[in-house]
């Protein structure tokens, strides 16, 4: 007991120093992460109430603009609200706000600049916000924030971190006791097995020294993992992602570690259109989620080359700088004859495993040339990773179901590489799974991985009971670890999304201008409603549902005719497969139907565009309707969405979303449908038709939010940081020799 007492009082007495030391630290950095958090928030809030507050400074309506500050101002933490005008008046302002911040004189507060005030009440963080709109400079807004509650926070924590120091202590000296009791009971046992004439060795046996700590030990690692995670969610949801925040991640945490991509279809596409070159970026989910994580690492794409002119702007290794009007990366392109491409793209993976993961009706079909066909150029894909690979430890992002070999081959080759898989569509139960001839080798393939993602954790959870089903593993299922013949691979969910803030996207026409370019391209007058869809021509989208659902909206609102259009887009795509032409040829011969059915002399319900159009002019499109329609029969994630919420910045505009999109967990807000169920889709076309713009803004608003928050640089950070964890754990592995992960996998043979 005296020996216990020895150890813990100098422990207690170091931990209470340690304490003195960390807690006054530990405040002034959360003040100082308050403060920037105060300061983000200021300048979004600057930015969402710019261009409202123009088009009120502009009317000089003063009840208004009184009205709109103070409903700003609801906001728990936000004070007050002033503006001051050009000329250095306070020109408007809250009741609330204090005269003590003046608008003019040496110590105003000028746009783009902070302070931290003590006033009289209690101290106040101030942020002024230059306004600037309709082509002039309206004045400064000044944000003022009520800074109590950083006090308040800032006791909470100083109480957290002096019972963490208790309960380490409490946790420290536990463990010390229990040593010295062991030892203690040990050199007794010893003493008494000596005067026996026993040796110690025997008293030992075959137990490893230490071994009655094992549980303990264990414990802290559980411990350790579960504050490890803690830690991570806690400093994600501080992080504000963008593509700095990915270039940060890949320099700390990756060193500047090599990343390569590879994925089938190009980024940049070359096409030849008479004596010219024209670059087309493709109607691809996947393209629009990497593009920027690319542009952020500087690495090298290795993709498909399939554009006609191709071949005419690469150099002898098959490279090209991109993008075009700014390099930033580079494409490394593979080649494959039209036989190859028939066989492994449109063959196996576009008539096998597509129909097999998308739950639409359409039967997969697998022919063993295909599958020889997508063998071999899957090799080719991972032996190109192998040779643009200089080191002999790279990140690899491999990408979707095109690609399912190639990370066993990468990781055959380059042990140390870290192989991040992303399966962009659905992965379906073990029972569908098991119609593919070839599952086996395709599970092996993606077991190269070391993280295998999906948009869903359903996703996840069908993956690794069609690997249980399938194979002789190890599965940890708490922690998704799946290990195969000595190799581990993580399964993870990470929902995919789009690029916010858009840096690249150039100045965009207002809402108005958006709603009247449509209408005039479509020949509609300025006050006609438009529903818009955007998609690849493809079976999974519900096309025809949508339609359907159309034409029953007329059918039980008759008041629509004549006043709404549906305005479909759809990209051509994988036209040289039998269902996609007949699938056309459906959603034409649907369309004139309606049209025939309710339309008239200079009006057509559903006007259908089947041609690719570019971002810029999608854009205008998801700008200038009062809704857009997503009711995919299956999809992995739906980008479109996303997009649409993203390019709505005027708050305003319903979306109509089918439950069966792996959006539809993010985006409850939408208005979420059965496309199967058409008059629930008739119901909510309406319903989206007549909703009121309060509605409307509170809905998009709420979703804007979450896109912004779930951004792409999200989804590939968190990646990238799993892979940066992933990484450290293995070098401390190889140096330390210890098979720890291995050995503390649970789960069966
Ligand atoms: C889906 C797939 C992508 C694919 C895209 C476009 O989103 O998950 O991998 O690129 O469709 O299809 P395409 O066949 O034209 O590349």
């Amino acid at each position: 007991m005296r020996l216990s007492l020895r150890f813990i009082l100098p422990l207690a007495l170091a931990l209470a120093g340690l304490a003195y030391a960390v807690i006054p630290l530990v405040d002034t950095l959360t003040l100082k992460w308050f403060v920037r958090d105060i300061e983000i928030r200021s300048n979004l809030i600057g930015r969402m109430v710019e261009s409202p507050l123009v088009d009120l400074l502009a009317a000089e309506s003063k009840t208004k603009l009184l009205n709109y500050f103070h409903r700003i101002i609801q906001d728990e933490r936000l004070f007050a609200i002033g503006f001051c005008d050009r000329e250095g008046r306070l020109a408007y302002k809250t009741l609330t706000y204090p005269d003590s911040i003046p608008c003019d004189g040496t110590s105003t507060i000028k746009a783009g600049e902070t302070a931290l005030l003590r006033l009289t009440h209690g101290d106040v963080h101030v942020s002024a916000v230059g306004v600037e709109g309709n082509g002039r400079v309206w004045g400064r807004l000044m944000l003022v924030h009520d800074m109590s509650w950083v006090q308040r926070r800032s006791n909470d924590t100083k109480w957290y971190l002096f019972y963490l120091f208790a309960i380490i202590g409490a946790v420290i000296s536990l463990v010390t006791v229990l040593v010295a009791h062991l030892s203690w009971r040990g050199w007794v046992a010893g003493v008494r097995a000596m005067l026996r004439g026993e040796g110690l060795v025997a008293l030992i046996g075959d137990q490893r020294p230490g071994a009655d700590l094992h549980p303990v030990a264990q414990d802290l690692r559980a411990l350790i993992h579960d504050l490890e995670a803690d830690k991570r969610m806690r400093d994600e949801s501080q992080m504000s992602w963008t593509p700095a925040t990915l270039k940060r991640i890949l320099h700390d945490h990756l060193a500047g570690d090599e990343v390569l991509i590879v994925s089938n279809r190009e980024p940049y596409i070359h096409n030849r259109n008479g004596q010219h070159i024209e670059v087309q970026v493709p109607a691809s989910g996947v393209v629009t989620a990497l593009e920027p994580v690319m542009r952020a690492c500087s690495g090298v794409w290795i993709a498909h080359g399939s554009g006609t002119a191709d071949r005419d702007v690469v150099d002898m290794r098959g490279h090209v700088r991109v993008p075009p009007d700014n390099p930033a990366y580079e494409i490394r392109r593979i080649w494959m004859s039209s036989e190859e491409e028939d066989g492994y793209y449109y063959g196996f993976a576009n008539e096998g495993l597509w129909p097999l993961c998308h739950l639409a009706h359409v039967r997969p079909v697998f022919r063993s040339s295909n599958w020889q066909q997508y063998k071999e150029i899957n090799e080719r894909f991972a032996l190109t990773v192998i040779e643009e690979a200089k080191t002999d430890n790279p990140v690899v992002l491999v990408q979707d179901y095109h690609l399912a070999l190639v990370p066993k081959i990468v990781r055959d080759h380059l042990p140390h590489a870290t192989i991040i898989t992303f399966w962009h569509i659905p992965w379906p139960n073990p029972e569908r799974y098991a119609i593919c001839p070839w599952y086996r080798e395709i599970l092996e393939g993606l077991l190269g991985s070391s993280i295998l993602g999906f948009h869903t954790r359903f996703h996840c959870s069908n993956f690794i009971n069609t690997v249980d089903r399938s194979l002789e593993t190890r599965i940890d299922w708490d922690s998704s670890m799946i290990s195969y013949q000595g190799k581990l691979t993580a399964v993870n969910h990470y929902p995919i999304s789009i690029a916010w803030p858009n840096r690249e996207r150039s100045p965009l026409p207002s809402e108005s201008e958006c709603r009247t370019r449509i209408r005039t391209i479509n020949g509609l007058p300025y006050a006609h409603r438009v529903g818009v869809g955007v998609e690849r021509l493809d079976y999974t989208k519900g096309i025809l549902e949508r339609f359907l659902a159309v034409e029953r909206l007329l059918e039980l609102q008759p008041e629509w005719i004549g006043r709404f259009s549906f305005l479909q887009i759809a990209a051509p795509s994988r036209s040289k497969i039998n269902e996609y032409r007949e699938f056309k040829q459906q959603v034409i011969a649907l369309a004139e139907r309606i049209n025939r059915r309710f339309g008239r002399e200079g009006y057509q319900p559903i006007l259908l565009r089947i041609e690719h159009h570019e971002p810029q002019d999608v854009i205008t499109y998801y700008r200038g309707a009062d809704f857009c329609i997503v009711s995919s029969l299956h999809d992995g994630m739906n980008l479109v969405a996303k997009e649409f919420v993203a390019a709505r910045d005027d708050e305003q505009g319903v979306l109509i979303l089918s439950q069966f999109t792996g959006a539809a967990t993010e985006l409850p807000e939408a208005l979420l449908v059965n496309p199967y169920n058409i008059d629930q889709c008739a119901a909510a076309l309406h319903l989206a038709l007549t909703m009121p713009p309060t509605e409307q803004r509170a809905r998009m608003r709420s979703m804007r939010g979450i896109v912004q928050e779930f951004n792409i640089y999200r989804w590939a950070g968190r990646m990238l940081m799993d892979a940066a964890r992933m990484r450290q754990r293995a070098r401390i592995i190889r140096q330390t020799g210890t098979g720890e992960i291995r050995t503390s996998m649970k789960g069966h043979e």
